[in-house]
């Protein structure tokens, strides 16, 4: 801000009064998710197809949407999600809604960004069972994907870096504002109930915000989990420390979003909870140290349900089809 050179009475009392408003709206831990920002609606639009195509798996019938569903708050809804020929995941498939806020992807953080993580479930023998090159030749086949990426690119190739750019793209548009607890944030203080405010004050002042804050409310540090209590589970995932090699970062992982929190069950790496209730119960003992009362855990609970925002909406992708040319899906061999 550029401070005038001479200062009126006036000009100070608007000053301050603009000042105190602009904290009073900074204040909480908590900020509103800005909408996306289109810059190339055809990169997006390529981007929406290829999340949406099964033919970028070995079996030609497993998308990122199989897993990400963006129906079901771009979650599968299962405690570990299912791969190429029924395989069982090692981990729970976090949301894809709003992850363009995360610090990096994955639980254990170890794709920096989007495009980083895109190629990914393609190739791993777990999920998609791909290869990059037989994707890109399976794009290749089909002319009118080799036109979308002319026009998105503004030159002709098809290479897996643009297959992911374009992905990636696509999946910064995946925010959800609006959500009532944004309203509220905004002005609107008849947006919450007196029983979802109390949850609020409540996640604010047990502390919960220490770990879920920002625009996502969480995606922004890794954090032990078990901090006062280890967690007890059946998963073998170390989090951080697969990555860093680090003892002290054992049983780290990225700090959740609680963005859409209701619709991205069941909850934990794990995928061992089902409920809010018991996962509200189980922050707070294990994270916190503190039992909340039924009327406490039923208020955090009404708090969390108001981070549901405007879920993604567009017109479902129509796919282009496959030509004599195109490699065939090989779903049992
Ligand atoms: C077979 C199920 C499956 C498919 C298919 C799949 N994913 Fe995932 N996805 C997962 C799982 C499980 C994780 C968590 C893995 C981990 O953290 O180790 C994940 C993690 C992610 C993340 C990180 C989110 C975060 O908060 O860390 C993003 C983004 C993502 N996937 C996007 C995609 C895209 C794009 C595709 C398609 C190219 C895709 N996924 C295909 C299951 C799947
Ligand atoms: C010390 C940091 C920390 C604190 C404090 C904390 N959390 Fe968490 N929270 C995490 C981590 C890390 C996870 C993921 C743990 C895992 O999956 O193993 C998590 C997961 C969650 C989840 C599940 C989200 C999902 O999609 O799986 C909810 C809901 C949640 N926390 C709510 C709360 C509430 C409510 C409080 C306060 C009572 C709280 N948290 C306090 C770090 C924290």
């Amino acid at each position: 801000m550029t401070v005038p050179t001479s200062v009126g009475p006036t000009t100070l009392a608007v000053l301050c009064a603009t000042t105190v408003f602009a904290l009073a709206a900074t204040d909480e831990p908590i900020v509103p998710i800005q909408p996306a920002k289109i810059t190339s609606p055809a990169l997006v639009e390529l981007g929406k197809k290829l999340y949406f195509d099964p033919r970028l798996s070995k079996s030609g019938f497993i998308s990122c949407n199989s897993c990400h569903n963006l129906s079901m708050g771009g979650t599968d809804n299962l405690p570990t999600s299912i791969g190429d020929k029924w395989q069982q995941g090692p981990i729970n498939a976090p949301t894809v809604l709003n992850s363009r806020m995360n610090l990096a992807q994955f639980w254990d953080g170890r794709a920096k960004d989007l495009k980083a993580q895109a190629g990914g479930p393609i190739a791993n023998p777990g999920e998609m069972a791909f290869t990059h090159q037989l994707a890109v030749e399976v794009l290749e086949s089909i002319p009118a994907y080799v036109g979308e990426f002319e026009k998105a690119f503004g030159s002709p190739g098809v290479d897996i870096d643009r297959v992911t750019t374009a992905i990636a793209a696509f999946e910064e548009t995946l925010v959800t504002p609006n959500g009532r607890f944004d309203k509220w944030l905004k002005g609107d203080k008849k947006a919450l109930s007196a029983q979802e405010l109390a949850g609020y004050e409540l996640f604010k002042d047990s502390g919960c915000v220490a770990c879920h804050n920002g625009e996502a409310v969480g995606g922004s540090s890794f954090q032990k989990m078990g901090v006062m209590e280890p967690y007890q589970t059946k998963s073998k995932a170390e989090g951080l420390a697969g990555v860093t090699g680090k003892d002290a970062d054992r049983f780290n992982f990225k700090v959740p979003t609680l963005r859409n929190v209701e619709m991205t069950y069941p909850y934990f790496h794990d995928g061992a909870y089902w409920t809010l209730t018991e996962v509200v119960d189980l922050m707070g003992r294990l994270q916190l140290g503190k039992t909340f009362s039924p009327e406490e855990n039923a208020s955090i609970v009404a708090f969390l349900k108001t981070l549901t925002g405007d879920q993604p909406d567009f017109r479902l992708p129509v796919l282009p089809p496959s030509t004599d040319k195109t490699p065939r899906p090989k779903p049992f061999g």
